[in-house]
């Protein structure tokens, strides 16, 4: 059974704490809970060891947990350490190396993985002192969730609220190398594809390649190895996973096919339906009005990935991006690809495409659901998690 020791200090987000125990317990694995003396402020210990069904620990000196367990003993009887909430505070001791408290000694103290999850005002996360200590911790190998922007408790607007349980329960998963999808590999497309009219000019489409970067980053969450191809975004390469970079749609299949054999494939890239036939040098204004462009249809990589045969992942996952009739059109497009769930989108009009939120109607074998308007993280989480319970 894997154990996390979890830290939990002080802040109006510390209540999340006792959802993400619940999180965890119900996925078998054990949590020991320590209590700064401001997180006890938020949270009652009662509420922790009820969860738990563990003894909490809160004091440096306390004889009894001394007996029973020395404070380095306890730093190290888990498989890794979290914080969460981590405070301005307890993050500027973790970097300095002050150990003034039991929580702050045993992060000093334990040779274990840690990972913290902040969350604070948004003043406090972007002071330069707080910057300063991530970039230190963040390169001595603490792992961190980051947190989520938002109107805060305190009233401001801005990054430092405490990432969403889901989100620090998957980042745990991941670092304990337990999640569903261990062992799986998993192909995800992303972004747009540039298709070159000629040296210097292409056709492309409005996709950030958000949705997809957030799945891949999602499945990585759940353990899969994940390769993410990518056409042109403006986005950073998610961390623990393969990017594979890609311009066109050729390129893109190509990428696919030779990262193939894989468990999971999900098609989320817009990929160009056409591409010009390429002028070897640019296209010159003339007197005999406007270039014709001559369109020639790409590979469907979704159809092709979908079609029955040795390589075929076990689930293979589609998207579609419509204007109307969602349900009708999404409903045509899964049978047309072949795709075992296709995940329909409304971009007519609302700053879906190329935007932070999407709003999605998910078809499996079994059926159709709705899901509200959320961020696009959450959808990735949301449809990771539902592929990590397909193959459990
Ligand atoms: O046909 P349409 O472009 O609407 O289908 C969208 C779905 O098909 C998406 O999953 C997209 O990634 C995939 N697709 C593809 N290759 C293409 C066109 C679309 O993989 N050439």
């Amino acid at each position: 059974m894997k154990r996390i020791l979890l830290i939990v200090s002080g802040g109006i987000a510390a209540y999340k704490a006792l959802e993400l125990v619940r999180l965890a317990t119900k996925a078998g694995i054990g949590v020991t809970a320590v209590l700064t003396k401001s997180g006890a402020q938020f949270v009652t210990p009662l509420s922790l060891q009820a969860l738990t069904t563990s003894k909490v620990y809160q004091d440096l000196f306390s004889l009894t947990d001394e007996s029973e367990m020395g404070h380095i003993e306890l730093s190290r009887s888990a498989d890794l350490v979290v914080v969460a909430p981590a405070t301005a505070n307890i993050l500027a001791k973790l970097a300095a190396g002050v150990a003034d408290d039991l929580a702050t000694t045993l992060l000093l103290a334990t040779d274990k993985p840690v990972l913290v999850a902040p969350a604070m005002n948004v003043r406090m996360w972007q002071h330069p002192a707080t910057e300063a200590n991530m970039a230190l911790l963040k390169q001595r190998g603490v792992m961190v969730v980051e947190p989520d922007e938002g109107p805060m408790a305190c009233g401001e607007y801005g990054p430092g609220r405490l990432a969403e349980p889901p989100e620090i329960f998957s980042a745990i998963q991941a670092a304990l190398n337990n999640g569903p999808l261990k062992g799986k590999h998993a192909i995800v497309t992303s972004g747009p594809t540039h298709e070159p009219i000629d040296p210097v000019r292409y056709i492309a489409n409005r996709s950030s390649g958000r949705q997809g970067h957030a799945i891949a980053a999602a499945l990585a969450a759940l353990g899969a190895r994940v390769t993410l191809v990518s056409g042109p975004a403006a986005l950073p390469d998610p961390l623990g996973l393969t990017t594979i970079h890609v311009e066109t749609a050729r390129e893109m299949l190509a990428a696919v096919q030779a990262a193939l054999p894989a468990d999971i494939a999900v098609c989320a890239a817009a990929v160009g339906d056409w591409r010009p036939e390429e002028a070897a040098q640019k296209l010159k204004k003339t007197v005999d009005g406007v270039p014709a462009l001559t369109l020639t249809e790409n590979p469907d990589i979704l159809a092709g990935i979908s079609a029955p045969g040795p390589q075929r992942p076990r689930l293979v996952v589609g998207f579609a991006a419509e204007t109307e009739k969602l349900m009708e059109h999404a409903a045509a497009k899964r049978a047309r690809k072949g795709c075992d769930w296709l995940v329909a989108n409304n971009v007519g009009g609302t700053g879906i495409m190329g935007g932070s939120e999407n709003e999605v109607l998910l078809l499996t074998e079994t059926g159709s659901e709705q899901w509200d308007r959320m961020n696009k993280q959450a959808v990735a989480q949301k449809l990771a998690a539902k592929i990590g319970e397909h193959f459990t």
